[in-house]
């Protein structure tokens, strides 16, 4: 079922009040495009990397992570060719100043072309667009102290950019992982790291901004070997969403028109969500990027960008497929699937139904009153159950209201410690979903969270 557009705003305004999501600068009356994260959302983000780390990375034996760097040689962005082709369509109104994508104007979505006489979407007049021309949204910036080299020799110029995909990373270093890691085809090189895109139009919250967090991983397998890759992963990258608690019916795998393809691929598939801003739109994309960097490297930088195949012993560049998604993004989802409103006696209770792996807090402690007696205890559990999980502890307020706020943030388990468990040494376990209550020993309550976070 399509959620409704005001849930877009319930949902910020959500993750403002409690702590996970902030918009950047915000005393300087904010900053375009650029969104921190608070608290719990840094929890969230790093519980999220964490399950893809686990699933691309630790759980498989042929693929290795890397973290290169933000900062490279402009000539990888010359050779990958993001410096010639990087780039959206941009128009200006020459009345109020405001630039547009082209291909976002509604005129555009409509006819499928341009036309500079229809109006301006911000002030209305008419015949005020500009002829549209390349945007490049790579961020320049300068390395060193001198700012006005373009390009030095042997790349030092002190021109470069901030990287718009670590995919770059990945295929520089390609040489270094074969040489160092004994590898043999099919195998993986797995990144997590910042990525950068002066983007024309932002907006919708964490959907599209200009500094995001990517997960990107680059399979490299042989040449004729890639369409069957490329199958697997739109699968597995599929059903790791669902595993996560997107719900079915709002994600879909959708083949991009030939047109629409990035200048290095030749097929991208991508993962919709059915987001309540736009109705269908890209969650990841999973590119076919053939040999494309590989090649362009070796040949502009002089390095041999090959594997040698012991089996025919000769020497392969390898097609690579390549899911990539943004922590942002993915957030996002998961996020507005989780979201729900259920009638509760008066009131409506807001409860955060993330997959108990994402929750930013797993348990909290909840003494039933604030007294000395239960206190005590709560608080030994507390310091007991921290050293495992992400405990918070919390007295104030009513217990109805501390298991709201609970809810609110998506805790799936909350123990509250009340008189009883002075003479029977028990607690009581309440389910964030369910809302349904179990007495369990207090010595037995590791145990118990050790098997339902398993
Ligand atoms: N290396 C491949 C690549 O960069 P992309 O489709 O341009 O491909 C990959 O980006 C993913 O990064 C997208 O599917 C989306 O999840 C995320 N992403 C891209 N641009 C974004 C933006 N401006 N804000 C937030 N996330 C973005």
């Amino acid at each position: 079922m399509a959620k409704e557009p005001q849930v877009m705003d319930k949902l910020i305004s959500l993750c403002k009040r409690r702590g996970f999501v902030f918009p950047g600068s915000e005393i300087y009356s904010g900053i375009g495009g650029i969104y921190d994260l608070g608290p719990l959302g840094v929890e969230l983000a790093n519980n999220l990397k964490k399950a893809w780390w686990e699933n691309i990375v630790q759980e498989r034996d042929n693929i290795f992570g890397l973290d290169s760097q933000i900062l490279m040689n402009r000539k990888v962005w010359e050779t990958s060719g993001h410096v010639a082709s990087f780039a959206d369509l941009l128009t200006e109104c020459k009345n109020c100043h405001q630039r547009f994508r082209v291909d976002q104007l509604p005129s555009v979505v409509k006819t499928g072309s341009f036309d500079p006489s229809t109006a301006c979407p911000n002030c209305g007049n008419k015949n005020v667009l500009t002829e549209p021309r390349d945007f490049n949204l790579m961020f320049k910036t300068h390395i060193g102290p001198v700012e006005d080299l373009p390009a030095g020799k042997a790349g030092e110029g002190s021109e470069t950019y901030l990287r718009p995909e670590t995919a770059q990373g990945i295929f520089v270093n390609f040489g270094n992982v074969v040489d160092t890691m004994r590898v043999k085809l099919p195998f993986g090189i797995a990144q997590i790291g910042k990525g950068f895109r002066n983007e024309i139009t932002t907006g919708n919250f964490l959907f599209r901004v200009r500094e995001f967090e990517m997960m990107e991983l680059e399979y490299f397998v042989k040449p004729g070997e890639d369409e069957k890759a490329h199958n697997y992963w739109k699968q597995e990258r599929f059903n790791w969403f669902i595993n996560l608690g997107v719900k079915k019916e709002n994600i879909k795998l959708v083949d991009l028109p030939k047109e629409e393809l990035a200048h290095y691929s030749k097929g991208t598939t991508e993962i919709w969500y059915k987001w309540p801003f736009m109705d269908w739109g890209e969650l990841e994309g999973i590119a076919n990027r053939t040999d494309y960097d590989l090649k362009a490297h070796s040949q502009a930088s002089g390095r041999d960008l090959s594997y040698f195949d012991e089996e025919t012993k000769q020497k392969i560049v390898p097609y690579v497929i390549e899911p990539s998604v943004g922590v942002g993004r993915a957030m996002l989802a998961i996020l507005l699937d989780a979201y729900t409103e259920e009638p509760d006696k008066d009131e409506t209770r807001v409860v955060l139904k993330l997959h108990p792996k994402l929750s930013p807090v797993k348990v909290a402690i909840l003494p039933l009153v604030r007294d000395e007696k239960l206190t005590k205890i709560a608080l030994a559990l507390y310091d007991q159950l921290k050293k495992e999980f992400a405990v918070v502890y919390d007295e104030i307020a009513s217990i109805g209201r501390r298991y709201r706020r609970q809810d609110e943030i998506g805790t799936p388990f909350a123990v509250t410690v009340d008189f009883d468990s002075l003479e029977d040494k028990s607690v009581t376990v309440r389910d964030r979903d369910s809302m349904k209550q179990q007495r369990i020993k207090i010595s037995e309550t590791p145990n118990l969270l050790r098997e339902r976070f398993k």
